[in-house]
Parts: structure tokens; sequence; C-alpha cells
């Protein structure tokens, strides 16, 4: 089955076409980077009114790069939610309107979940029952993984989301949008040892997480410093290890108390390379595997919806032809596929 996927839920417009049989055929990305970057942030309007002009450019390159037209598209799946209510609506309205005019169902996938089967996209891809560490933008989530759509919320941000912590805190360090990335190269630079953070809420049973405070106490230590390259460097790194080791320390509880052996990292913070290295680490020590999306799937992309889409619509699950978007939508509130 040949599935176009479309995500345009936040600042970037993936394209992808997926078979299930060959697998990725082609893919494609276009980040709005240079459109925010002015602004310090995601400014929704520009956003959906960027993505309105690039994806129906991209649909035609990922046709062109697979060598194949689109009478072979079998179905389409179109990013539903959670997102920025206008971005959403492009990319629905578009895979909604190409699928009637193609005559092929289409299927609104869950964006989280999306991230969460990314891993499926590799050659060594985790069987199902796992615990997944969802971390993005929007999103930092443990879930226990019985199979699509069989989702127990283990535990969650109380507060900013993982990703959010890495963009406020780069952005008070005066780092350029988009913050993660550039405060994780900085940090590589940083001394570990000169300032420790707290691991928030560690000491509290369970698995949710809060990182405002962490945020918080890593600016108030900037604002004492002179403003060098070598203090900003030093308080990125305390402020990515304290991250790091609080993500590790629950993914732990999560693993234990789950009894699994399996976990999948995901969401655009999954690329940070020391919690690549640091979860490793971790799941080496429990007798345990960790599996990651290649880099460019951490973060957002087409080939992830599609994939996710194609799973729901072999299993009969295609909606209407009706266009509508969840901004919030509970992963946990999905249809199982058996
Ligand atoms: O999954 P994603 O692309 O979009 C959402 O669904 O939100 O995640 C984007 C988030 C941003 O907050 C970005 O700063 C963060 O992922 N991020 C990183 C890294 N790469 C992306 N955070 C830390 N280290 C990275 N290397
Ligand atoms: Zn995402």
């Amino acid at each position: 089955m040949l599935i176009l996927g479309i995500e345009t839920s936040c600042d970037e417009t993936g394209l992808a076409l997926y078979d299930s049989e060959r697998g990725l055929l082609a893919h494609t990305l276009y980040s709005q980077i240079g459109l925010h970057a002015q602004y310090g942030g995601v400014v929704p309007e520009l956003a959906s009114r960027d993505h309105v002009r690039k994806t129906l450019p991209l649909l035609r390159q990922i046709f062109q790069q697979a060598g194949l037209n689109p009478t072979a598209v079998e179905g389409v799946a179109y990013t539903r939610g959670p997102g920025l209510i206008g971005a959403l609506l492009v990319g629905a309205a578009i895979g909604r309107s190409l699928a009637w005019s193609w005559r092929v169902p289409a299927i609104g996938v869950h964006h989280m979940e999306g991230h969460l089967l990314a891993p499926m996209l590799e050659p060594e891809p985790p069987a199902f029952p796992f615990v997944a560490l969802l971390v993005s933008g929007g999103h930092s989530l443990l879930v226990e993984v019985g199979g699509i759509g069989k989702y127990r919320i283990l535990g969650e941000s109380v507060d900013d989301a993982a990703g959010e912590a890495f963009d406020k805190t780069a952005k008070l360090l005066g780092l350029p949008y988009p913050g993660g990335p550039a405060l994780a190269k900085l940090a590589e630079r940083g001394d570990p040892r000169r300032f420790t953070f707290p691991r928030p809420m560690i000491d509290r049973p369970g698995c949710d997480f809060s990182f405002s405070g962490l945020k918080t106490a890593a600016i108030n230590a900037w604002r004492l410093l002179e403003p060098t390259p070598e203090n900003r460097a030093d308080i990125a790194r305390a402020f990515e290890e304290a991250v790091v080791e609080t993500l590790a320390i629950k993914s732990r509880r999560a693993l234990k108390a789950t009894r699994l052996k399996r976990l999948v990292v995901a969401g655009g913070v999954g690329a940070n390379r020391r919690l690549r290295d640091r979860l490793r680490e971790l799941t080496a020590e429990l007798g345990g595997q960790v599996f990651y999306p290649r880099l460019e799937f951490c973060t957002d992309n087409g080939a992830m919806i599609a994939y996710a889409g194609w799973r729901r619509l072999a299993a009969g699950q295609g909606q209407d032809t009706v266009i509508d978007v969840m901004p919030r939508w509970p992963l946990d509130s999905l249809l199982a596929v058996d």
C-alpha cells in the first residue's frame, strides 16, 4: 500500500511517500526557521501561510524523487493534531482534497503517535511492548506501549515540555531560535563540574516531570555572571546535564515499573546526543535496549506520519471526508489497532 504522508502541525512542512512493501520511497522537509527567527519563536499565522505556499511544490518534489505518479497513491495520511490549529488545517485540507480527488481513503494521524512509531522506519525496529519516552517541543511523556493505539501514560510534564525548556533557557541565554540544538551545541564546550542544577521531581514517586524550576535555576545563575562565552557554555552544560539526568531517572523508573526492557526515544529532544548516550548506558545497565529514529526523524517529518497512517489505514480506520483537526488530543484516547 502506497501512502502519502503530510506533516504541517507546527513550523515544518514534511512530505513523504511510504510503501508497505518497499519502505520509504521519498521524503522531504522544509523548515520555517528563517521565517520565525526574527520573532524569537513560531508565529502561528505566518506558519499556516507558509505551509500553504510550500506543501504542493514539495509534493511534486517527492513524486519526482520516487519516480511515481500520483495515481499510484493508495491512501493519504496527514497530521490531525495536536498542534497549531491553522497549520493543522492546511495539511488536513490539502490531504483530504487530494484523497477525495484521487478516490483513496484518508486518515488524520496523531502527531505524537507519529513520533512514537518513527523508529519503525529503521532497519531494526523495536518489537511491542516497550516504554516510549516522547520528548518534543510541546510534550514530554513516558508511555507504556502495548501495540498501536494501546497507550498507557506513565508520566508527563506538569509544566514545560523538555524541548520547550531547552528553547526558553536558550532564549534567556541569548541564543537564536530554535534554541534547543543551539544550546546543546554550546553545552559541548561547557564544563560539567562547574554548576549543578536540581534534578526536578526525582524525590517524588512516579514518572511525572517538571522543567520550569530548572529553567529558572539556570537563568538565576546566569544573571549573576559576566556574560562571557565560557560562562554561557558552562550554564548550558549544567542545564543539559540536569535535563538528561532527570529524563534518565524517570525512564529507569518507567522500565522498572512495567518490567519492560525496551525503551523507545522519540521527538525533537531525542536528537540530543548526550541524552542518546545516557539512555544507551542506562538500558545496557538494565540488560535492555534503546531504540531511536535516525536523527532527521526525531524532529518533525512526513515519513512518521505516512508510516502511522499506513498502520491505521491498513486496519480499515480511514475516516469520512470531513476536514477536522484536533489542536489538543490526548494520546491515550486513540483507537487500538489489533
Ligand atoms: O518533535 P519536534 O521537532 O517538534 C514538536 O513536535 O514539538 O521537537 C522540537 C523540539 C524543540 O523544542 C527543539 O529545541 C528540540 O526539539 N530539539 C533539541 C535538539 N534538537 C531539537 N533539544 C535538545 N537537543 C537537541 N539536539
Ligand atoms: Zn513533533
